[in-house]
């Protein structure tokens, strides 16, 4: 049995980091200095409004100043912008789709996963903790056809609120697959429910929302990418409907349509879950 360890703030901050900076799809945005001008404007116009609504001092300038620095050398910034910022830009990214609805990617996406075919178990450590998961579902175009070759790739914390590759102790890909929907678009997956995630709580994210008196606490969750040819990638996660966190999110990414309905066995040891997916064709 491998014990894990939960990372400080700093630990996944810097792993977070470093996933992002391996990122392909992140480059030059093509964005106009007219748009820099004015979205760079707005925004420090916006601090300037709050600073003289509530007369802020020079202490708590000071005080964010310091923390902004903290955020910085702990290399804290993905945290930070997944949980407070991603969830307006991925409304905003997807507001016209037809397809399913999707939500923030959040920090620990790692591309690249083991293919686990079209009905598969993914790769998890012998006893796995948590209750197993049997999910079943199917991935078609916005018109209903089938999209061959559409992927599913799937990667979540384990029952102690941890993802692999973030947490030392777990396997590199424990949690994390990818799965091809078959001839009919179907796939099965055999996982484990995740655990509720706390935001670390010893960095400056964690000192921002004990300051707020706010709480560290997303709801259990599965993260999925679901992506196929001529069709816009849905980036999701999926929620469980007795999650007393579904209603406060701190990263604010839950949305009705994401929330399952799981069945559980009759011994009550396992549980079963169905959810399709609909992609949008990509605009040309
Ligand atoms: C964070 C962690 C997550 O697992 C997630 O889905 C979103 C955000 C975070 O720690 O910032
Ligand atoms: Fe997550």
């Amino acid at each position: 049995m491998t014990t894990s360890i939960r990372p400080t703030a700093a630990e996944s901050g810097a792993g977070a980091t470093a996933r992002f900076k391996t990122d392909k799809s992140v480059g030059a945005a093509g964005t106009s200095s007219d748009r820099v001008d004015q979205l760079a404007r707005e925004v420090i116009e916006a601090v300037h409004a709050t600073i003289r609504k509530h007369k802020v001092t020079y202490a708590e300038y000071n005080a964010v100043k310091a923390w902004l620095i903290k955020m910085g050398e702990s290399s804290e910034w993905p945290l930070f912008l997944d949980v407070w910022i991603e969830h307006v830009v991925e409304q905003v990214a997807t507001e016209n789709r037809k397809g399913n609805k999707g939500t923030i990617e959040g920090p620990y996406y790692v591309p690249d996963s083991p293919e686990c075919g079209s009905h598969g178990v993914v790769p998890m450590r012998e006893n796995e903790p948590g209750t197993p998961l049997t999910w079943t579902g199917r991935i078609t175009s916005t018109d209903g056809s089938v999209i061959e070759g559409a992927k599913l790739e799937l990667w979540h914390a384990d029952d102690d609120g941890l993802y692999s590759q973030f947490a030392s102790g777990i396997p590199e890909w424990n949690l994390r697959g990818t799965f091809t929907a078959d001839t009919e678009g179907r796939f099965e997956i055999r996982t484990v429910r995740p655990a509720p995630y706390q935001i670390p709580t010893d960095g400056a994210c964690g000192q921002l929302i004990s300051a707020a008196g706010w709480h560290a606490w997303r709801p259990a969750h599965l993260h999925v990418k679901v992506s196929a040819p001529g069709h816009e990638l849905l980036t999701a996660q999926l929620y469980f409907p007795d999650d007393v966190h579904n209603d406060d999110d701190i990263a604010s990414a839950v949305k009705p349509e994401l929330i399952l309905d799981p069945q559980t066995s009759q011994d009550g040891s396992s549980q079963t879950v169905s959810y399709d997916f609909v992609l949008d064709p990509a605009s040309a």
